[in-house]
């Protein structure tokens, strides 16, 4: 896709002519784009650049391009030659940044060593990042953000600065697509939009406006509002300052920590805090450190730079006033996928180039599930982006064409997408979303749980491929009914469910030998994390029938809900099968609540860069993610020899003892099941 050509002369194409011929038959994951004409050219008029069809018949087509459809061919000058992006001819994805000094989130972005350093080290080898500018100043800062990076590189690996490029013109001088869809994706908050403090005193005959930094997302309780403040300064902050009650306490950085001047600041009723940057210092990422981050505080705080005539004025007596707002930006990134689609990069909780990776990591994802897409298997479509909403959920009554006896493996290629292509329409919060099957109303195995995801914070990108190969017998019959739906108050979400049958070999002891699991028993549910939660558990005897040769556990366990431990979301908890009274199957979901537990999962598919929390871990679920079922081989551990010879209990502890919450107990979701196989 991307070539770096070496030619050191910044001469560029004002008319790059765009070939976007779409056939039908390139298979492309996402909606194909809507630009079905065969050529369309970008034509410089005034400083703007339109959009023209060589066909005016079709001029009504959107003329845009939205998140999915393929992205067209690119130059762009850089600082050591040009950055040629071609569809088709280089593996891998591209990030697209743009930058603009005007926004204290990317000042703090490009001048944090842990943000910098993060890219460097951890970008995938797969991605190519072109870093573009907004301003005026796009020479100097191409030439700035080379500098910080090679500076980042220095004693790590350099290859990656092969993958990095500059580009010294700016935005809205390139003339190619990047500059309308960076205006066109415009948005706000978090990782775009310009953050602002107003000030205004009586002597000025204008505000004097300046960037903000808010505090870190997840530590500060309180938000500006819209009114007027009052700012009094307060030093340092590192003592409490009764003058500040009712007004925004000024104050200046270090002697303490952010959160020392924030509480006392709290402490002395301030509204909120600003603290500005010592003469020469970036704007820093305002967060807690270890111990602090247990005491919540509730005012909100932002970082500024020493703005000279507010310092003034202050001095001098005068009252100062100030409002907090923000203004609307173009946005700051794009992605280009490996199969070459647009893809927005989602919300950056705080400043840090770990974002992009966590992004990147998602385009690696999604080319190896692509390239599993394409392995052969029998495919059954259930849902083609249907609707799930509502009591009903989705439902579809599908034929299985099987002989499903000849297949060994089932696995569930499912997406959640939303209304539109943007992900602005999707439902802003994290649900369950359960599968259901029924093949025969008759059947015990009659509307059994067949899969379970966690819907993302506001993100349309999900795809996840679940094998869950050991429930074939829940399909008992050759026309089943899937339900697939969440809670009934969630907005709704646009879902595509395909099944996959194929034959392969069980990964067993055995090697080779294909065995079929032909039989089920359903074991236990969850329920009310609470003091009672394993008095509701009995041991359950039970026979191997003839001609087992294996038999397996199979659990999907979630917890949800927050006592006064975070139980069952954000607290460890564990899970225990006990086989004929000796062996514990012990499930332990150790990262619930560690603060990065699920962005590590990315690589595994978990939705990245969501409009909420969702790089902390949970309870045996991640937002954006298939909940993975846990299989253990418990043949070894069982007596063959007579009827019911064999028990099983289920127990589940927090901390290693029963759960005893004080109030609001969590719950726990789980199906499981005893499979056997011959
Ligand atoms: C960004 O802005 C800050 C404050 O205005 C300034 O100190 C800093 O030098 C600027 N950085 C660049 C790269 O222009
Ligand atoms: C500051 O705010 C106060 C109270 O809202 C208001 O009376 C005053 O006129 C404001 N002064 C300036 C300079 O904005
Ligand atoms: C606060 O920190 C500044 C800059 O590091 C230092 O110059 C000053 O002496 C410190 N003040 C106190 C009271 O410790
Ligand atoms: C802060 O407000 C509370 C409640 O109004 C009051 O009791 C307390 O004395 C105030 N503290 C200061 C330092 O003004
Ligand atoms: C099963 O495994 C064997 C040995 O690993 C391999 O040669 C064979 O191709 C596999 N068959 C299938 C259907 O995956
Ligand atoms: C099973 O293991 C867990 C954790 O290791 C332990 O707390 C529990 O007591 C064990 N139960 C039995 C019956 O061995």
């Amino acid at each position: 896709m991307a070539l770096l050509r070496s030619k050191s002369s910044l001469l560029w194409f004002l008319i790059v002519v765009v070939t976007a011929h779409v056939s039908e038959a390139a298979e492309t994951p996402k909606q194909k784009t809507t630009l079905s004409q065969d050529e369309v050219v970008w034509v410089s008029e005034d400083d703007s650049f339109s959009f023209r069809s060589k066909k005016p018949s079709s001029m009504n087509v959107a003329a845009l391009p939205e998140p999915g459809d393929l992205a067209a061919a690119l130059r762009v000058p850089t600082l050591d030659g040009e950055f040629i992006y071609q569809p088709g001819a280089v593996k891998g994805s591209l990030v697209i940044h743009a930058f603009t000094n005007k926004s204290g989130f990317l000042e703090c972005m490009w001048s944090s060593e842990s943000s910098l350093s993060s890219l460097v080290q951890d970008l995938p080898d797969s991605t190519q990042v072109l870093f573009v500018s907004l301003d005026d100043s796009a020479v100097s800062d191409a030439l700035w953000m080379r500098g910080q990076l090679q500076r980042a590189a220095m004693h790590s690996k350099k290859e990656v600065l092969s993958r990095l490029h500059f580009s010294p013109v700016p935005v809205f001088s390139l003339g190619n697509w990047i500059p309308s869809i960076l205006y066109y994706w415009s948005c706000m908050g978090h990782n775009c939009g310009l953050s602002q403090a107003v000030f205004t005193s009586e002597g000025w005959k204008m505000p004097v406006i300046i960037k903000r930094l808010d505090a870190r997302y997840d530590w500060l309780m309180g938000r500006w509002t819209q009114k007027l403040y009052q700012l009094i300064d307060a030093g340092n902050g590192c003592d409490p300052s009764p003058s500040v009650a009712g007004a925004v306490a000024w104050v200046s950085e270090g002697n303490c920590s952010f959160f020392t001047k924030v509480q006392n600041m709290a402490k002395s009723n301030a509204s909120g805090v600003l603290v500005y940057a010592l003469p020469g210092n970036p704007i820093q990422d305002m967060n807690c450190v270890r111990e602090e981050c247990y005491t919540q505080l509730n005012i909100p705080a932002a970082m500024v730079h020493l703005e000279p005539s507010v310092a003034q004025a202050l001095r001098f007596g005068q009252l100062v006033n100030v409002s907090f707002q923000i203004t609307p930006s173009p946005s700051f990134f794009i992605g280009i996928d490996q199969q070459g689609a647009l893809a927005e990069m989602g919300w950056f909780l705080y400043p840090s180039f770990s974002f992009v990776n966590w992004q990147a990591q998602w385009f690696d994802f999604y080319a190896d599930l692509w390239t599993k897409l394409q392995s052969p298997a029998k495919v059954v479509s259930v849902f083609d982006k249907v609707q799930m909403h509502g009591d009903k959920g989705a439902v579809a009554t599908v034929d299985l064409p099987l002989g499903s006896a000849d297949f060994n493996t089932l696995e569930l290629d499912a997406s959640l997408s939303c209304p539109d292509r943007r992900d602005g329409s999707c439902a802003q919060w994290d649900h369950t979303v359960q599968l259901f099957v029924c093949c025969d109303h008759l059947s015990p195995y009659c509307n059994m749980e067949l899969g379970r995801w966690i819907t993302a914070f506001r993100r349309g990108i999900g795809r996840w491929l679940t094998d869950v190969s050991p429930l074939l017998p829940l399909l008992d019959g050759n026309k089943c009914t899937f339900t697939m739906k969440t809670v009934p108050w969630a907005m709704p979400w646009i879902v595509s469910l395909n099944l996959r049958f194929s034959l392969s070999n069980q990964t067993g002891n055995h090697g080779v030998d294909k065995l079929h699991p032909f039989r089920v028993t359903s074991l236990y549910s969850g329920g009310t994390f609470d003091k009672n939660y394993n008095k509701q558990y009995q041991p359950i005897k039970f026979s191997i029938p003839a001609s087992t040769k294996k038999v397996e556990l199979y659990s999907v366990i979630t917890g949800h809900g927050s006592d006064e431990y975070g139980c069952g979301e954000f607290c460890v908890t564990s899970h225990h099968f006990l086989i004929n009274s000796v062996h514990n199957n012990t499930l332990t979901f150790d990262t619930a609540g560690t603060a990065l537990g699920c962005a590590m999962r990315v690589k595994e598919g978990a939705v990245p860069n969501e409009h909420g929390t969702w790089l902390y871990g949970r309870g045996g679920w991640c937002d954006g993610l298939q909940v993975n079922p846990w299989r253990v081989d418990i043949t070894k551990q069982l007596d063959s020899s007579g009827f019911d010879s064999n028990t099983v209990v289920y127990f589940g502890l927090f901390d290693g003892k029963d759960p005893n919450p004080s109030q609001q107990p969590g719950n726990i979701i789980m199906s499981s099941f005893l499979v056997f196989y011959k």
